[in-house]
């Protein structure tokens, strides 16, 4: 295998012809081009790793070969060839980006150390690019584990909306990783290195959430004995997560939308206008939907925020990441308290993988973390998931055992639940089992 290919470009037949014949006996694919014209066009078809040009050439010169080649955007090593007494254009072709230059008579030792010298130097930069590829790759979303299509389709999402400023809510329910997505967004785009302002709504009353996020002036109620400056002032150039933003109170959202519009806001018991550059992400575990139909939140507000929805699916709906995610928390608790685990055992990850996840990605972290602490032997075992008794499946909610019950019973388990569901409403049970109501009625009157 030849290491490189070097193309040789020169308008003397006897100069590429005896450069060729070294150059391929030292192991290189050498190709060849008479003029800067035919030169173009095999590096542009056929590529090189590296050129060695004559400097003198009629029609295109070797400095304006190697200008062209720089104006279509490739940076292929030149080592320009200069006749005797003409060093100050090998000098020249030197500043406009050339590697190195030889005189000709070329001395061929020294040819061959420059040629060794340049495409070692080459490897290393493609190297280290490669490299610092992979590494911005992998903790491109640091920390965020997940190869189910669910999860790549969201890291597609957040790869789409990081470089822009438009507005994100991220749905999803609690411990599914909300907050971690957020930050990724910032993380990964043009607002990285500016603050990055997190404040939970939910834990804050009226008036304090308020001057939290929009700052006061002194003596603007009881206890504001100093001018303060909002979180929104702070997070200028940056970015700000509102989470928990299905809690504000209508007050609130009316200072929100107004923010939304117009980018402006003042502090509470000011008169004085701010205006700052701040996009805004905000999180949910309530459906805001309901909300809104319920009155409790805003619909131009909703509309506002809405822009782009990231829903995080529940672990439930995912269960292909969870071997991914064991790993992961196995690996982070291990570290952390010193302990030389490697992995859980085949029966503790069935039993993992049997199991619902109400409290989703949290709750198996939390899981994790215990087991790893609890744990003294290097693969932990199904007896450090005391939790997860093997009923917390269906069979809990009466749900018969499959196999092991005849279609007849699991038919009547469907039709019961679905009643229950729907408050004992035989259309709307119908319409979810997909059957006829005259079906329902036959089958009740069966059973
Ligand atoms: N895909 C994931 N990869 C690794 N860790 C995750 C992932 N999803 C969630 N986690 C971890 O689970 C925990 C809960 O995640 P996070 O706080 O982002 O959830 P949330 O959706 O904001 O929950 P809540 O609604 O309760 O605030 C965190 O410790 C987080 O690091
Ligand atoms: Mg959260």
């Amino acid at each position: 295998m030849p290491e490189a290919t070097i193309l040789v470009v020169d308008d003397e037949k006897n100069t590429r012809e005896a450069l060729s014949k070294i150059l391929r006996e030292d192991g290189y694919d050498v190709l060849t081009a008479a003029d800067g014209y035919h030169a173009m066009d095999v590096i542009t078809h056929e590529g090189a790793d590296l050129i060695l040009a004559d400097l003198k050439m009629p029609g295109m010169d070797g400095i304006e070969l190697l200008s062209r080649t720089r104006l279509k955007g490739l940076d292929v090593p030149f080592v320009m060839m200069t006749a005797y007494g003409t060093v100050e254009s090998a000098v020249d072709a030197m500043k406009k980006g050339a590697e190195d230059y030889l005189t000709k008579p070329v001395n061929i030792e020294e040819l061959e150390i420059q040629i060794k010298r340049i495409l070692a130097h080459r490897k290393l930069l493609v190297e280290a690019k490669q490299l610092r590829d992979r590494l911005r790759d992998k903790y491109k979303f640091e920390n965020i584990i997940g190869s189910s299509p669910q999860m790549q389709a969201v890291f597609k999402t957040v790869e789409q909306v990081a470089p822009s400023r438009a507005t994100v809510l991220i749905t999803g329910e609690s411990g599914t990783g909300k907050e971690l997505i957020a930050s990724a967004i910032h993380q990964n785009g043009p607002r990285a290195d500016n603050p990055y302002i997190k404040v939970s709504c939910g834990a804050l009353s009226e008036n304090l959430l308020e001057s939290e996020l929009f700052g006061h002036e002194k003596g603007s109620f009881t206890g504001a004995l100093f001018t303060r400056q909002g979180r929104f002032e702070i997070a200028d150039g940056g970015t700000i997560f509102l989470d928990e933003i299905g809690d504000i109170t209508p007050s609130t959202q009316v200072k929100l939308l107004g923010f939304l519009q117009d980018k402006k806001f003042e502090r509470v018991g000011g008169n004085k206008t701010f205006s700052v550059d701040v996009r805004l992400i905000a999180a949910t575990n309530k459906d805001l939907d309901k909300v809104v139909a319920e009155g409790a939140f805003r619909q131009d507000l909703y509309y506002r925020l809405n822009v782009i929805t990231i829903k995080m699916p529940p672990l439930r709906e995912k269960m292909s990441d969870v071997p991914l995610l064991v790993d992961h928390f196995v690996a982070k608790y291990a570290k952390e308290n010193n302990k030389d685990i490697r992995s859980v055992s085949p029966d503790a990850l069935a039993a993992l993988m049997s199991y619902r996840w109400p409290g989703n990605v949290r709750e198996l972290e939390n899981m994790i973390e215990r087991a790893v602490v609890m744990c003294n032997e290097r693969v932990i075992g199904r007896q450090y998931f005391p939790v997860i008794t093997g009923t917390d499946g269906p069979e809990a909610l009466g749900m018969p055992a499959i196999p092991g019950s005849s279609l007849e019973d699991i038919e009547k388990f469907a039709i019961q639940k679905t009643l229950e569901a729907v408050g004992g409403n035989r259309t709307r049970a119908a319409e979810i089992l997909k059957i006829s109501l005259r079906k329902i009625q036959y089958k009740l009157k069966e059973f």
